[in-house]
């Protein structure tokens, strides 16, 4: 048995042994990349390095990042499917080639992990209109000793890899582990039986944002495995939940219920989804989302919610507290849940406690509604939602399981009626992405940084800090700790300070340094020593210094004039702002 602590300290031992060095785990939460709502690879956090900034740590980089991919929600419920999971990562910032990469990845996995080489297969790019078949590949797969029969040539809906925006991507290869009992002669890719555990991926293209691609100027690699589904191959396990990275949950699921995990086909469905989704919603919390009726909140909602309806199949109540105490004691070795451990059980009490207030009626108002109908107008689809707290996927759930459907474009119509909501649907975020890299989004990045130091002088307030960031090509959305409400002076202070500054034609720069030092020196930012123990300290003249990854403009002459557009709460204790630059 390896268990999910052993697979994560072979893999970085292994890496570092090559000279890699770690990063760590970021948040969920991405920063300053409106693409995406939360972390859904380990390259997401490294996006700014893989398009040519320097990184702190060298060019050699690894590590094991918490992920979710939201997409997958409604998947969940078979052996293999989730919404959260760790990534196994490493990097080659324009160092190493295909040829080590490969290597390492089949040394890792046949000497490390001691796959036995006639379980092992491979898929290789077979070629496009943008980019030839990987013959280079291929050929250094057979060095390695892999027969022909263990390599599959796939298109690129399996061996092309790209996120949904701009950035860089290219052909990958894929790594597989046969778990059947009779080995077949010929590796075939839609057999299950062959399961995917890592994915490097050649990032020899850019992709722009009209969706065109040229060649990189820079050679990355970003390999990534699964945590979970390469623990279960090892165990000889034909289902993720049954390893120890989900065990406890699932466990203490069987006590509060009195159920048991793989008697019946609909219990052990719904014992997957709630320990995948209190699980998700843990680590959600834990970065500082909380739920609410707009996006992360909105997903965190859905998935809390959606597992406290999957309690009813169990006929469980009041569980998510005493459930979700098992998601801590398997990942004891994340700080940011044991620092927030009380925040996170009891906002997810609340919530449970609010969804049980509405969910009796709801079901109520739910089986008046789809009594004698084939079709749920997406007007009480919509009073479903805003009166009785029902995400839409909870109503198309129910009336999937009633034969009906849901008229979902008219519920969206009706949504669209409520703006911030319809944004969030509408947005695309759902999707993954890259962040783009255009001299508008850099020069508001750097706009952020000033506006960032103007609120701590103008307000007089030392302990203000940036509570999220999100920038598009069109307009920067700071949130901050405050209070109040700012006033129309205060609001035109700040902003004449922003001007000042930019005015005075200051550098912008960066250092780097030890975590210790930017924090001697008064840098802002988070010192949960993200980037490892180097960070890059960005500098505007002697105005700003804040850790952060980059990039940003050279100067601030480069910026334009700064306008605020809007003051507003975004949650308590917390308030937004939006500007651009004319
Ligand atoms: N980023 C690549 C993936 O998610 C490695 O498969």
């Amino acid at each position: 048995m390896i268990i999910r602590k052993e697979l994560i300290r072979k893999y970085l031992e292994y890496f570092k042994s090559k000279n890699h060095k770690e990063v760590l785990n970021s948040s969920l939460v991405p920063e300053n990349d409106p693409s995406v709502l939360f972390t859904t690879a380990g390259m997401h956090p490294l996006i700014p390095f893989l398009l040519g900034e320097k990184h702190p740590l060298g060019k050699r980089l690894c590590n094991v990042q918490r992920c979710v991919r939201t997409g997958d929600i409604d998947s969940v419920g078979d052996s293999y499917h989730h919404t959260f999971f760790e990534m196994l990562g490493n990097w080659s910032l324009n160092d190493y080639w295909k040829e080590e990469a490969i290597k390492m990845t089949f040394e890792f996995h046949t000497n490390i992990l001691k796959i036995p080489l006639e379980k092992y297969a491979v898929s290789v790019f077979k070629g496009n209109k943008i980019a030839p078949m990987d013959k280079e590949t291929f050929d250094i797969w057979k060095k390695l000793g892999l027969k022909e029969e263990r390599i599959s040539l796939l298109g690129e809906e399996d061996n092309w890899w790209e996120t949904a925006g701009a950035g860089p991507c290219g052909p990958c290869t894929e790594q597989f582990f046969y778990i059947g009992k009779k080995l077949p002669k010929k590796f075939d890719p839609k057999d299950k039986n062959w399961v995917e555990i890592g994915n490097d991926v050649f990032m020899e293209y850019v992709k722009d944002r009209e969706g065109n691609y040229k060649k990189a100027s820079l050679r990355n690699i970003d390999f990534g495995g699964g945590v979970e589904r390469t623990l279960a191959v090892l165990n000889d396990l034909d289902d993720n939940y049954l390893t120890d990275a989900w065990r406890e949950i699932i466990k203490k699921i069987e006590e509060v219920s009195g159920k048991k995990y793989g008697e019946n086909e609909e219990e052990t469905k719904a014992m997957r989804i709630i320990s995948d989704h209190l699980k998700a919603a843990v680590f959600i919390l834990g970065d500082g989302v909380l739920p609410s009726n707009v996006e992360k909140g909105y997903v965190l909602r859905r998935l809390i919610r959606r597992a406290i309806r999957f309690g009813r199949v169990l006929g469980i109540k009041d569980f998510t507290k005493k459930v979700s105490l098992a998601v801590f004691s398997i990942y004891d070795d994340y700080e940011i849940l044991t620092k927030n451990k009380i925040f996170i059980l009891e906002e997810l009490e609340k919530e449970e406690k609010r969804f049980l207030e509405t969910l009796e009626k709801g079901m109520k108002e739910f089986e008046k509604i789809s009594n004698n109908s084939k079709i749920i107008s997406g007007k009480n689809a919509f009073l479903l939602y805003q009166s009785f707290g029902f995400p839409l996927e909870l109503t198309i759930e129910l009336a999937k399981e009633n034969g009906i459907v849901v008229d979902e474009k008219s519920f969206y119509e009706e949504m669209k009626k409520h703006q911030e909501l319809s944004r969030t649907f509408s947005s695309g975020v759902f999707k993954s992405g890259l962040v783009d890299d255009s001299e508008k989004t850099k020069k508001l990045h750097t706009a952020t940084h000033l506006l960032n130091e103007a609120l701590r002088i103008v307000l007089n307030d030392k302990n203000i800090f940036q509570k999220g960031s999100n920038i598009t090509p069109e307009r920067l959305r700071f949130d901050f700790n405050f209070p109040r409400k700012l006033t129309d002076e205060e609001l035109k202070k700040v902003e004449d300070l922003v001007n000042k500054k930019i005015q005075e034609c200051l550098d912008v720069y960066f250092k780097q340094m030890s975590l210790e030092e930017a924090r001697k020196i008064g840098a802002q930012g988070v010192f949960e020593s993200k980037y490892g123990e180097k960070v890059k300290v960005y500098f505007i003249g002697d105005f700003s210094k804040e850790i952060c990854a980059g990039p940003h403009i050279k100067n601030t002459r480069e910026l334009g004039k700064f306008k605020i557009l809007k003051e507003e709460s975004s949650s308590a204790g917390v308030r937004r702002i939006k500007a651009v630059l004319e």
